[in-house]
């Protein structure tokens, strides 16, 4: 448990992330006794709201939205420490007012956390109103800041954003959130390849022939078309999410779990990325996305994308990491896959043309976080034929089915415990919209009219197959068995 006196402040307290993740993460860390006994939680919003009002609004949210059952008298003990202060994210008078208020709430000194749930283009506004009245100096116990993505909307922006920011807040203060690092399978892999001695040395361009990462959702644009029409697949999940899986995976050991030792290997692994050809990515449209209200009829926003990227190191010189996500596709599945080299001679006797089937490792994000690894075996009572079977590990048949935590808990602690190691860096950031930006701007350029569509349910168009088959490879759904 931490046991320093704590004021988490949540700017966009009426809002959807609220609601559906922040709130209830914070009930389960409740639950789970992992907060301080000393807690305020702040919301602050528009709305006109008392304490009691607020409260009520909170606890249909995590009645409905939290993944463990909902408790009365949990949520009873919880509660008073859940405050409402009204005020207006553009107005400075109504920060100088809740510094005011939280003064009068905490009693000793307190650990600090504000909590950016807002749209973007309010978070230069809020970081400078809250330096305005110096809410933002660094006291004891500490005093940080979480902000949401998107971080910027392209590199010139994200810069800006970092510039403004750190007019207020040290480098030290500030945690940019990945959702995607708080899950508990991809802070695995870090584990999975550094608390082994097996699958490291087989980690290379020596073994590996090609590591495919994928994201695919189910669902469509849903409640955002707004947002995600003037976002696209590209800003909206590969600048952060499936860059952030890349790094994981290809980043050479840290010394240390320290959060800048971490953070600089996964920085240099963004530097050593070569600028992706334009001709190494496939974008895609979703049939009838055009026909959802809120999304401009003739839109070209892409809500599927797959690229090839490589990476300029000795370790994987050669090596393609395909990176594939998209909307309404065929499943749910997040995984990263490492397929590896073939044997190099087929002594079986299997035909003259033969080749064995490649070994390789599936990680599975989610659903059905595990781990597989596919391998060859001997047919039982056949003379030389082979076929491929699966270890699998699940977290679910090992640890229980609710052994996995949701991954805002996790990012909330760490923040609460100023550990920035599964937060992103300025660095981070600004890198992997170096590396966005140009596919965004010259695709742009190409499409102007045209988009390939696939349809809902599929895997994607059939152009991000053909990026694979010119090298003679296919996307694999190594943890999907659908
Ligand atoms: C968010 C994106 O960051 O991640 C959403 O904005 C996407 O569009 C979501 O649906 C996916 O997260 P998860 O955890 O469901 O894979």
């Amino acid at each position: 448990m931490l046991d320093k006196p704590t004021t988490i402040v949540i700017f966009g307290a009426t809002g959807d992330l609220t609601h559906r993740k922040l709130v209830p993460a914070l009930y389960n860390l409740f639950r789970k006794k992992r907060l301080p006994l000393n807690l305020n939680i702040v919301g602050f919003a528009r709305r006109d709201f008392s304490d009691d009002q607020y409260r009520e609004e909170m606890k249909q949210a995590v009645a409905r939205f939290s993944k463990s059952t909902f408790d009365l008298d949990l949520w009873a003990a919880f509660a008073p420490h859940i405050y409402y202060h009204q005020g207006n994210l553009e107005n400075p008078a109504d920060f100088r007012r809740l510094r005011d208020y939280l003064d009068s709430i905490e009693i000793d000194q307190y650990n600090r956390l504000y909590y950016l749930a807002i749209s973007p283009e309010f978070y230069e506004q809020t970081v400078l109103n809250i330096g305005s009245v110096k809410m933002s100096a660094l006291r004891p116990p500490g005093c940080n800041i979480v902000i949401e993505k998107p971080f910027g909307r392209d590199l010139s922006t994200a810069r800006e954003l970092n510039r403004t920011v750190h007019s207020v807040f040290e480098e030290t203060q500030v945690y940019r959130i990945d959702h995607y690092l708080g899950k508990e399978t991809a802070q695995n892999i870090l584990f999975f390849r550094f608390a082994n001695t097996i699958f490291e040395p087989v980690w290379n361009r020596n073994y590996v022939d090609n590591v495919q990462i994928t994201v695919a959702e189910r669902v469509d644009v849903e409640h955002r078309p707004a947002y995600y029409d003037n976002s696209g697949v590209l800003r909206d999940m590969f600048q952060n999410h499936l860059l952030q899986l890349y790094t994981l995976i290809a980043m050479e050991p840290p010394a240390s779990f320290g959060a800048d030792i971490l953070r600089n290997e996964k920085e240099k692994v963004l530097a050593a990325t070569r600028p992706i050809e334009s001709s190494d990515v496939v974008l895609g449209q979703y049939q009838g996305y055009t026909d959802t209200p809120g999304v401009k009829a003739d839109s070209i926003t892409p809500t599927y994308g797959a690229l090839k990227m490589y990476l300029d190191n000795w370790r994987w010189q050669g090596v393609p990491f395909y990176l594939r996500s998209g909307k309404a596709m065929a499943n749910k599945l997040s995984q990263v896959m490492v397929e590896f080299k073939r044997p190099p001679d087929v002594m079986f006797n299997m035909g003259k043309d033969a080749s064995m089937t490649a070994n390789s490792i599936s990680i599975c994000i989610q659903p059905d976080e595990g781990i597989h690894l596919k391998f060859e075996t001997k047919v039982p009572d056949a003379y030389q034929d082979t076929e491929s079977v699966e270890m699998e590990f699940h977290y679910e048949s090992t640890f229980g089915d609710d052994a996995i935590p949701e991954a805002y808990e996790r990012l909330l602690i760490d923040a609460l415990k100023g550990d920035a190691s599964l937060f992103a860096r300025r660095d981070e950031i600004e890198e992997s919209w170096g590396l966005i930006d140009p596919v965004i701007e010259s695709s742009t350029a190409a499409r102007s009219t045209r988009l390939p569509t696939y349809p809902r349910g599929s895997w994607g168009p059939e152009e991000a197959d053909r990026l694979l088959a010119r090298e003679g490879r296919i996307w694999k759904q190594g943890c999907w068995h659908g």
